[in-house]
């Protein structure tokens, strides 16, 4: 095999950036290494307006249930707007709205500031006071980044719910974070097509009693005929609109809880991931300083869905904490043409683009077999920075889009991180690391992290194991909301010594220059077109359509478009079908599974078989699964099987 070419650091970069070559990030890193408290207490103080300064960085007394920042009080939104205000920039583009449609609509941080406070000033009146959970259903908006602001303004702790999910998984999060009140829209538009989620909400509160709630604020965007319940619902005309643009900002201490986003976990439910103020915020805006090496004249797009981690950090609480202006985008990159991406990139002159690798991926295909689509006839001169995160980007994807989006002269960043992290944990750095196609490099400085076995003892480099952090990092999540046992069980496992936090990933460093490679989950979470998605939620969906499911179980295989895919395996309550009839249950199935979670966790493959593959002792053998889902020939021993001839049946039965 030939050696990975080292794309070398740009001397541009290297000249102007943030952090200056790789030496500059060997010493920061390892003084951060040594000095940890006291390296975050200095960016806390160089990067954070605080209404009282703290006085410890560090309390690690209850690991690992770390607190940062102790008595000191700040506000998100402050940060995030006021303070721009303020020293004069209030005039300066916070966002650049794109509609589905293509309207736009652009606001200054004055306006922001506004709207935030007019949103602030009606959750007050609607009774919602600070530690109120609010949850917020609408798709990338400008009402719903100014909803988030209006929530940190007042103290309210905010829970986005991607736009994609449905009535249950709703209903799941209503009922965990007991929420007050809920955001949403009349309609959502993606690809032309619209989403009723106000109708979604009302089917959702039907599901089962949810006394929390006090009221659903719906943005109207449409005289469609959405049903109001009087004295619940009220609308943002008349609850928001005449509200008065200003709002004095709720000082909250450090470690009050920002938001909360649901993540899916290897078992059970999905879980409420709690994020802190100070430490969230500071790693937000450090790694948007470093890693996209912010300009003031930057125009940064996040292309991810606020509805998910890297949405809040990239599209909203990093860029805006920093005054930067944001590009927004409502809907897809494959409507009205697959040409849309780079269209807004030249439309609004971008320069700096985070994305998925799927959306490369998917992007990649449609461009090479329409030319008038592919990035070359777009100009695409005003980036010059293009990164990716949410899985493993595979080399070829990584050099199309370095040398069609980036024209070979973008550094092309492929940044690793979690939910749980809050920020990029690994990731190359502009001017600082040499790239290669398929690594995520090396940790971001502040961040320890290494490969350890079972016990926690650290593997040589080469050698493959479990991507741990040993040191508590500010943006590090606090809990699962309502379960810190859960969050101790899987974050801070005994067996590692307790106090390493595990990522759930499996990594491997390379022998001469250290750099990581992420392997893979070593969980049951799949990760489908970025997005997780726990194997047993999906197994849930599927036993919950009780008229047609005996038994179900779900596992992931290769796919080249979306990087892994669902396959589920379905023993039905009759006989096994015939394959026409086999067709026309996979679809309901699918529907089902669609209404239950949301259209993400849809199963591509879907096989019968009368049984499932069980051992004498009854238990799953899913690796006899991932086998047949991958069409691989069964090579394991199946002297414990006890029905091998269903494997059979599971191999031929497929829709
Ligand atoms: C995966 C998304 C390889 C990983 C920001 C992780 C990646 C999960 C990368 C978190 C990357 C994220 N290379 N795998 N650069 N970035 N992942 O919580 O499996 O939605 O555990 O956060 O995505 O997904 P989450």
């Amino acid at each position: 095999m030939s050696a990975p070419t080292l794309y070398q650091p740009y001397a541009h970069f290297v000249k102007q950036a943030n952090l200056r070559g790789l030496e500059d990030y060997q010493a920061i890193s390892q003084w951060a290494q040594e000095n940890s408290a006291d390296f975050w207490a200095f960016q806390a103080n160089r990067l954070l307006s605080w209404q009282r300064p703290f006085a410890t960085a560090l309390n690690d007394s209850q690991a690992p249930f770390f607190k940062w920042f102790e008595e000191g009080q700040l506000n998100a939104s402050f940060n995030c707007l006021d303070r721009h205000v303020l020293a004069g920039r209030g005039g300066k583009t916070a966002l650049i709205f794109e509609a589905d449609n293509g309207q736009v609509k652009k606001l200054t941080y004055t306006q922001l500031l506004a709207k935030t406070c007019q949103i602030a000033n009606a959750l007050k009146q609607l009774g919602v006071e600070k530690g109120d959970r609010v949850i917020i259903y609408l798709s990338v908006s400008i009402e719903a980044i100014a909803s988030m602001l209006a929530c940190a303004r007042i103290g309210a702790i905010h829970s986005v719910i991607f736009g994609g999910f449905s009535t249950t998984s709703v209903y799941d999060r209503i009922v965990d974070m007991q929420a007050k009140l809920i955001i949403t829209a009349d309609v959502q538009m993606r690809g032309g097509k619209p989403t009723k989620l106000k109708a979604i909400v009302d089917e959702a509160l039907l599901l089962g009693p949810c006394p929390s709630v006090k009221h659903v604020l719906t943005v109207e965007r449409t005289s469609d005929t959405t049903s109001y319940q009087a004295g619940r619902d009220v609308t943002f005309k008349e609850w928001v609109e005449p509200q008065k643009d200003q709002c004095d900002p709720v000082w909250v201490d450090s470690e009050h809880p920002l938001f909360l986003l649901y993540t899916s976990g290897s078992t059970g439910k999905p879980k409420g991931i709690q994020h802190a103020t100070a430490g969230y915020l500071l790693h937000a805006a450090l790694t948007t300083d470093w890693t996209f090496d912010y300009k003031p004249s930057d125009i940064i797009w996040t292309t991810a869905d606020i509805g998910w981690i890297t949405g809040h950090t990239y599209a909203l609480y990093g860029p805006l904490c920093l005054g930067s202006t944001q590009m927004i985008f409502e809907g897809i990159p494959t409507y009205p043409h697959s040409g849309r991406f780079w269209e807004i990139i030249q439309r609004h002159k971008v320069s700096v683009f985070y994305t998925a690798p799927t959306a490369i991926r998917s992007l990649i295909k449609l461009n090479e077999s329409n030319l008038d689509e592919h990035p070359k006839n777009y100009d695409l001169s005003s980036l010059r920075l293009i990164a990716c995160a949410g899985e493993p980007i595979n080399p070829a994807a990584w050099e199309w889009f370095y040398q069609h989006v980036g024209g070979g002269r973008c550094p092309l960043l492929d940044t690793f991180w979690q939910t749980e992290t809050g920020g990029q944990v690994l990731t190359p750095l502009p001017g600082v690391t040499p790239l290669v196609a398929g690594s995520c490099t090396l940790p971001f400085p502040g961040i320890d992290a290494c490969v350890v076995d079972e016990t926690g003892a650290e593997v040589p480099h080469g050698v493959a194991g479990l991507l741990v952090i040993k040191k508590p990092w500010p943006a590090l999540a606090r809990t699962i909301w309502g379960d810190a046992e859960r969050y101790k069980n899987s974050y801070f496992p005994d067996n590692l010594g307790g106090t390493y936090y595990l990522a759930g990933d499996g990594a491997v460093r390379d022998p001469a220059t250290g750099y990581f490679t992420i392997t893979g989950r070593i969980d049951d979470v799949l990760n489908v077109s970025g997005h997780r998605m726990g194997t047993m939620e999906v197994e849930s969906a599927l036993v919950s359509c009780t008229d047609w499911v005996a038994e179900a179980a779900v596992v992931g295989r290769p796919d080249e478009t979306t990087g892994e895919a669902i396959c589920a395996f379905v023993v039905l309550k009759g006989a096994r079908p015939e394959p026409q009839e086999a067709e026309r249950i996979a679809k309901l199935l699918r529907d089902h599974v669609g209404k239950m979670i949301g259209p993400i966790a849809k199963p591509k493959d879907i096989r019968f078989g009368d049984n499932l593959p069980k051992t004498r002792s009854g238990k799953i053998m899913r690796r006899l699964l991932r086998s047949i889902a991958r069409e691989e020939p069964i090579t394991q021993d199946i002297s414990t099987l006890e029905n091998p001839a269903i494997l059979q049946q599971f191999q031929t039965l497929r829709t």
